[in-house]
């Protein structure tokens, strides 16, 4: 089995390639400079010549406000590739597996987001996410579109963020008003690598069990590292980012969970192993 993995330097391709180099799977990884998703005809060739059974597109732009200022960048990677991915992995009878987000939905509900619940996104990333999904699902029925959300992993992030703040800063204000669900991208690469090999074709939402805000998840942070920092809570309105974010983006696994192939750990839990084995 031959998989070809797009945007290699990213956190998700990066936990991928941890686990595929610990299995017997063959794989391709390539960055952008090797293969820009939004170039038709390059995604096309090495299609053709690689031939691979099963393409896993991490490429994103994942620049939640950047893509407020650059809406047709957004729409070039999260939407327009994703139609070249589809069209020219359905040539050849390819599987495909696309990750999405949260952010598709906006955020008004108060109970976890079910894969067929209505989607309603409020940022331009957010709705060329959207539109991606639609494209795969329109020119490859092969599809696995994944929903995760908070994502961690290798690279830079939330955690990573906080850690390099507390290294020079006493007193931090994080935002109490957004809830989600902070996800490992160890979770998600062994949710990916399992499902793929199956022919459960679909939307799937892949996140790590339980809930918090990004107060709640900064304060988890500096607890399980032992880091003595004062934390005050602010509003989503006090912190004036350009992309409007969703109140409440829980999403609930209940696809997989329906096909007994949920195995996100908690949170927390995940959370810790990472600050152990990473920073
Ligand atoms: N991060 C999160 O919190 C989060 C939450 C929900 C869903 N997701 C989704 O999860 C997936 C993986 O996210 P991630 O956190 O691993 O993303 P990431 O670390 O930002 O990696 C994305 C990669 O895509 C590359 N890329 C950008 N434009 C490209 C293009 N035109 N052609 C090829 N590669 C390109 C980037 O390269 P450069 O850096 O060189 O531009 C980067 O290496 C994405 O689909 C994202 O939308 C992420």
């Amino acid at each position: 089995m031959k998989i070809l993995i797009t945007g290699a330097n990213g956190q998700l391709s990066t936990e991928l390639k941890n686990q595929l180099n610990d299995s017997n799977i063959d794989y391709l990884a390539l960055n952008k400079s090797e293969l820009d998703i939004t170039d038709f005809n390059k995604v096309n060739r090495i299609i053709l010549k690689e031939h691979p059974q099963i393409f896993i597109n991490c490429a994103a732009n994942t620049n939640v406000d950047g893509c407020e200022k650059n809406e047709i960048n957004a729409f070039k990677v999260n939407a327009i590739s994703a139609q070249n991915i589809a069209i020219t992995t359905n040539k050849i009878g390819c599987k495909v597996v696309h990750i999405s987000t949260d952010y598709v939905f906006d955020g008004e509900d108060n109970r976890p987001y079910r894969e067929y619940n209505v989607t309603n996104p409020q940022s331009i990333y957010g709705k060329s996410k959207l539109l991606g999904e639609k494209l795969i699902e329109k020119f490859n029925p092969k599809h696995f579109i994944i929903r995760t959300s908070w994502l961690y992993g290798e690279g830079n992030n939330f955690v990573k963020t906080m850690l390099n703040l507390a290294s020079y800063k006493d007193e931090l204000s994080i935002v109490d008003d957004q809830i989600g669900t902070p996800t490992s991208t160890v979770d998600l690469a062994k949710l990916i690598i399992s499902l793929m090999q199956t022919e459960y074709y679909g939307i799937f939402h892949g996140t790590c069990k339980g809930s918090c805000s990004w107060y709640d998840f900064a304060k988890k942070i500096f607890e399980l590292k032992s880091i003595d920092i004062q934390l005050n809570k602010i509003n989503t309105k006090q912190l004036n980012r350009l992309a409007s974010r969703p109140k409440y983006s829980v999403l609930d696994n209940f696809m997989l969970k329906v096909l007994g192939l949920n195995t996100f750990r908690h949170w927390e839990d995940a959370l810790e192993e990472y600050l152990r084995k990473e920073v």
